[in-house]
């Protein structure tokens, strides 16, 4: 603990870290006058697509990203878009590196009475909180950006007014929300979102704010009972937060802190069954996290979470000597019992050769969120209320059963599993830029593609590809892929092995090695990397 607590007070500089650093190899500065070497992994590879055009026009890795989450707005609009959150984790060239928490919010007016009825987290305007991705892209861009904002969102800007094709992964949303159809003109063209991007870079963001942008999303709605107001968004405020960081395999893990409970929960699990970890191990020591997630996870605005605590490495030292020859019923691992399948969501890695690293997970929740659209805009606004523990006890659109840490609140920020991670090299400088979609799910398989790399030396395209498991604490069951090769090993250790067809996480990975770029997009949404040149 104290280790870990030296960390925090020392924040995180990058050559702060290790004393013994060796100066990073020789970096070739750019100014914006030449195209940047670098990769750009998002689930789609039109969205990757747009991040490497910015970069080649001569912005770095942070204006990639948010090209790269506007184009995915626009193309795989049931997994993110302009009426949802996220978190971004960035390394910049020089400095600390930081979280910007964009993440909406409960509108003020939100209580938890009103989410008594089973569905009105998920669909309609109750479920809607406040929507803030417009807000922070622009934010991230003023603190870290380089390219103009109209550079930026181009690519975005001519995907919805000159459409695109129907991807794999739209088309099989489009089957399971046909009312969604309707966003779309003839060649998938979205005029209403072009112009709402035009409105974003005009603005410089204002106009998510407080002009006609905001305006359409809160009349939406509202108009199906919704309790979001201009005020909300009007007051809505991007939070700034260091990193949780940690050490694994001779590097230092950057990752997110609350009110996201994936960060915590991917450091445990690293800390508890390290290397050499059998398979029963590190899946008890992931029931472990998920249970503490389910005990203390919330907004830390709100609630103290004793982060330090959770990481301390006696009691990871505890969560490994717990793991025995077989597996215990739920209860062992909650500390106190709590008292009471993901398409909405994208992550975007990338990193450029200045050395700037970015991990940016976002977010509508499910697929298509609340299934609410804003009428001039075609804007497709979250349902992230369900991400609360709305009801105690009763399990949410992923199964998780969640705390009174997480119960709904005014101006509250629902707790998260998004876990965009940034690993440095012995150098200091950013070696991995990974993250996830898939709910809960987003935490075993961006762990599971970690341990790829840095365990078995996969390269990335390999470690994104594997197959995955996951177990989430509540239900009491380790979830499989099809093609999942140990699951009697599970099975012997006495783990209800169950099998899912469909896919359920989808990472995107960028590696960077002394100037050399691996990247791969999960094969799981179809997607595919974009690099520089
Ligand atoms: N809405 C998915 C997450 O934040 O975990």
């Amino acid at each position: 603990m104290a280790l870990l607590a030296a960390f925090f007070l020392l924040g995180c500089a990058k050559r702060d870290l290790d004393g013994d650093m060796q100066p990073a190899v020789a970096t070739q500065r750019f100014d914006g006058t030449m195209p940047v070497p670098g990769a750009v992994a998002a689930d789609h590879v039109l969205a990757s697509e747009a991040g490497a055009s910015v970069l080649r026009a001569g912005g770095n890795a942070v204006d990639a990203a948010i090209a790269a989450a506007l184009a995915s707005g626009v193309v795989q609009p049931s997994g993110s878009g302009l009426g949802g959150g996220g978190f971004a984790l960035v390394v910049p060239a020089e400095g600390e590196p930081n979280v910007l928490d964009f993440r909406e919010v409960a509108p003020a007016a939100a209580s938890i009475d009103a989410y008594a009825t089973a569905g009105a987290s998920t669909r309609g305007g109750l479920a809607v909180a406040v929507p803030s991705e417009g807000i922070g892209l622009a934010e991230l861009h003023r603190m870290y950006g380089r390219a103009t904002l109209a550079t930026i969102a181009g690519p975005a800007i001519r995907l919805a007014e000159e459409g695109f094709p129907t991807g794999e992964h739209l088309a099989r949303s489009l089957e399971e929300s046909p009312d969604m159809r309707a966003l779309f003109l003839a060649g998938n063209r979205r005029p209403g979102l072009a112009e709402a991007l035009r409105a974003w870079v005009d603005s410089g963001g204002e106009a998510f704010r407080g002009g006609w942008v905001a305006e359409d999303m809160v009349h939406a709605a509202r108009a199906q009972g919704g309790l979001v107001t201009l005020d909300d968004i009007k007051n809505y405020k991007v939070k700034l937060r260091k990193p949780l960081l940690g050490r694994y395999a001779g590097r230092t893990v950057l990752t997110m802190p609350p009110p996201s409970s994936g960060g915590i929960a991917l450091l445990q699990v690293l800390g508890s069954a390290g290397p050499g970890a059998s398979l029963h191990c590190e899946v008890e020591a992931t029931k472990h996290a998920m249970a503490d997630r389910a005990a203390f996870g919330g907004d830390p605005d709100f609630a103290a979470i004793d982060v330090p605590g959770l990481l301390d490495p006696r009691y990871l030292a505890t969560i490994a000597a717990d793991c025995g020859p077989q597996t215990f019923p739920p209860e062992h691992y909650a500390p106190s019992p709590p008292p009471a399948d993901d398409h909405g969501t994208l992550h975007i890695s990338a990193i450029d050769a200045e050395g700037v690293a970015v991990a940016l997970t976002t977010t509508i929740n499910t697929s298509f969120g609340s299934h609410v659209i804003a009428g001039r805009s075609g804007i497709v606004l979250n349902n992230q209320m369900d991400d609360f523990a709305t009801r105690f006890g009763v399990p949410n659109a992923f199964g998780l059963v969640q705390g009174a840490q997480n119960a709904v609140a005014p101006g509250k920020r629902p707790l998260s599993s998004m876990t965009p991670t940034i690993v440095l090299g012995a150098d200091g400088e950013p070696e991995i830029a990974v993250g996830a979609s898939g709910g809960p799910f987003i935490i075993t398989a961006t762990t599971a593609v970690l341990r790829a790399i840095l365990d078995d030396g996969a390269a990335a395209s390999d470690a994104v590809s594997r197959s995955r498991w996951h177990h989430q604490w509540m239900p009491n069951a380790a979830i499989v892929e099809a093609d999942f090769a140990a699951g009697d090993t599970l099975r012997a250790a006495g783990h209800d092995v169950r099998t899912i067809e469909k896919p359920f996480s989808s990472v995107q990975v960028v590696v960077s090695r002394r100037g050399d770029f691996d990247a791969a997009s999960d094969p799981r949404k179809g997607g595919a990397p974009a690099f520089s040149r």
